[in-house]
């Protein structure tokens, strides 16, 4: 079926076909739906700027985007967060250009208006001269950014006034951050600045291959089996719980075979762990002290790993959070994060970063497995035959490996629905069902149309 504009009808076949498993092709890269995307989906869910650690002191700033709307994030000198359109109210002038700095006002190039941190219109070029007393100076300040919230340092923009609060957003996803975010002392601390790239990949397919995809891993990741970093059993990145949680989130829990990582607390220094134990409720230390790898989502396109790389006596973990900026259709900007605890010896944050660069961001390994395969997507999807093709969503058990023959594990500690499985599409399924739902909300109810 060749679409000429999304329509009921378009919707309805979508519906019937997702809930039959079914995926229909043309829709990873339709333009058409990347335009709706835009404002049913981007412009109402809460996106994720930066993190606390970043904007140290009064002053502070960074820029950033919410895939296009330029984002100035300040903390400002009573050392609270702000976040404003990093653009000029006078005549829409990009503001702010650098990445990151300190600063107590921004003056733009253009005509020279100047902000301060708390994003006050300070100075005007020959103000008096020019606009005698008819500004209204308080009136023409930088636009804040409707919502902004922030959970364990992640700070969050949200573009709709009207959006659900933050914490309700993350929902159960709180409790693993909590995890990930709280287990130490101080919390984390990004290391660097954010490593930035531009990749040929649609940001549905970058999010999945996060939140749900652990499947991918033995293939893609192949080279890692045969240097002998990653174990040669085929089913090794399925073992453990993939959990499912409301607003298209979930989370990857991945163990050995045993239901246990080799690794107590992902690797970190022996002398952290009473910290962490302190700092956990004993359900949260009993999961995180197991698992080897945590990967998931936060929907719409903020992913995380947390793995443990090295061998021998050099092991090491961390906490890589990325942005899938879309930039069209079929190109992301991809936002790099490292985090590491506070709390951690220097030698061992040293050591962590090492680890992360040689695997993810631009000169990462995996990094570039996935990169390739994500840019075949692109290329596959734009086609005549995938137009009236389907991807194969089949099942919660994966693509087509039995309909609804996994249940939940009732007795998994943590929240959310979780599966004794990671080799699974049950978050796959349940964020392109709240993809579809936010992408039709208000256009049509699919629920009692179909
Ligand atoms: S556009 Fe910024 S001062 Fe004119
Ligand atoms: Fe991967």
């Amino acid at each position: 079926m060749r679409r000429n504009q999304l329509d009921l009808k378009t919707f309805k076949v979508l519906k019937q076909k997702m809930d039959e498993g079914l995926l229909p092709q043309w829709v990873t890269t339709d333009p058409e739906i990347y335009e709706l995307e835009q404002e049913q989906i981007f412009a109402r869910t809460w996106q994720f700027l930066a993190h606390e650690s970043e904007l140290k002191e009064p002053g502070s700033y960074v820029t950033r985007w919410m895939v296009n709307d330029p984002i100035l994030v300040t903390r400002n000198n009573s050392g609270e967060i702000k976040a404003f359109l990093n653009s000029c109210p006078h005549r829409g002038a990009h503001l702010c250009t650098a990445d990151y700095g300190k600063r107590k006002t921004f003056t733009c190039a253009y005509h020279g208006w100047s902000f301060n941190n708390d994003g006050k219109l300070i100075g005007i070029v020959a103000g008096d001269k020019v606009y005698g007393e008819g500004l209204a100076k308080d009136e023409w300040g930088l636009r804040p950014i409707p919502r902004v919230g922030s959970y364990r340092g992640m700070i969050f923009g949200n573009l709709d006034p009207n959006a659900m609060p933050l914490e309700d957003y993350l929902g159960d996803m709180k409790w693993y951050f909590d995890i990930l975010l709280g287990r130490s002392d101080g919390g984390m601390e990004v290391r660097g600045v954010p490593h930035r790239w531009v990749a040929k990949a649609n940001w549905k397919a970058t999010s999945e291959n996060f939140a749900a995809d652990p499947y991918h891993v033995q293939t893609t990741h192949r080279s890692t089996v045969e240097m002998g970093i990653s174990p040669s059993d085929p089913l090794y990145a399925g073992y453990g719980h993939q959990v499912v949680m409301s607003n298209g989130h979930g989370i990857n829990v991945i163990t050995s075979a045993t239901g246990r990582s080799k690794h107590t607390y992902q690797g970190m220094p022996e002398s952290m762990w009473p910290m962490f134990d302190r700092n956990l409720t004993p359900e949260q230390a009993d999961i995180a002290s197991r698992t080897t790898v945590f990967v998931g989502g936060v929907f719409p396109n903020l992913s995380f790993v947390s793995p443990v790389h090295g061998t021998g006596g050099h092991l090491h973990n961390y906490l890589n959070f990325r942005v899938w900026r879309p930039l069209g259709p079929d190109k992301v900007e991809v936002w790099c994060w490292f985090m590491i605890d506070k709390a951690a010896p220097e030698e061992y944050k040293e050591e962590a970063y090492r680890g992360y660069i040689g695997s993810f961001g631009p000169s990462g390994t995996l990094e570039q497995d996935d990169t390739e395969t994500w840019a075949r997507i692109v290329e596959a999807n734009k086609g005549i035959m995938a137009r009236d093709k389907e991807l194969n969503y089949n099942s919660v058990s994966n693509y087509l490996m039995g309909f609804g023959n996994v249940d939940p594990d009732p007795h998994f500690p943590g929240p959310g629905t979780a599966y004794p499985t990671c080799y699974i599409d049950a978050i796959s399924r349940s964020m392109h069902e709240h993809w579809l739902e936010l992408l039709t909300k208000d256009l049509v109810d699919l629920k009692e149309e179909v």
